[in-house]
């Protein structure tokens, strides 16, 4: 595998890990609030985070490619307001695509098309990830303000199931 193909691709192990951490302090500010449905959709979506980057993992291992586990960060948000933690979802999704965008642009330029079919079903992932958040926003614009329809909201969060990834390695 070529060099910086490899090197992002163990670099990403860590991104969604690190993903996997800051969802769950999303997860972690809505349990303190109160809205139990908004604490349970960010831990589903940590529980998929963890999921991209044992994905990652599996593939590198699968391909006899070293894996090198670093620190993963501190999740450092501070929100003012629950808005907040769903802008700060839709920037980091916006910041993973372009992540997984630079590992497919490398893969392409050295026409390492297996790393590129492994990377197709994340592109889709990332796809879907974004249109999550920007929907979320805009129901929490819509119904937010009003404590009633919040809480219909945080029912409606609360009706989330966890799935595995429908990608297997
Ligand atoms: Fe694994 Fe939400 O990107």
């Amino acid at each position: 595998m070529d060099a910086k193909v490899h090197a992002l691709l163990n670099q990403q192990i860590n991104k969604e890990f690190y993903s996997a951490y800051l969802y769950l302090e999303f997860s972690n500010y809505f349990e303190d609030v109160g809205l139990d449905g908004f604490a349970n959709w960010y831990m589903i979506q940590a529980q998929e985070e963890r999921d991209h980057a044992m994905l990652f993992y599996t593939y590198l291992q699968n391909e006899s490619q070293k894996v090198t586990l670093e620190a993963i960060d501190k999740p450092d948000k501070v929100f003012n307001e629950h808005m907040d933690v769903l802008r700060a979802g839709l920037e980091h999704e916006e910041y993973v695509t372009s992540l997984i965008n630079d590992i497919y642009a490398a893969a392409y330029e050295v026409r390492d098309f297996r790393t590129m079919q492994f990377l197709d079903w994340f592109v889709k992932e990332q796809g879907e990830e974004e249109t999550n958040a920007h929907d979320l926003i805009t129901k929490m614009e819509l119904f937010g303000t009003d404590p009633k329809s919040l809480y219909m909201l945080n029912q409606e969060l609360a009706a989330r199931v966890y799935s595995a990834p429908s990608l297997v390695l």
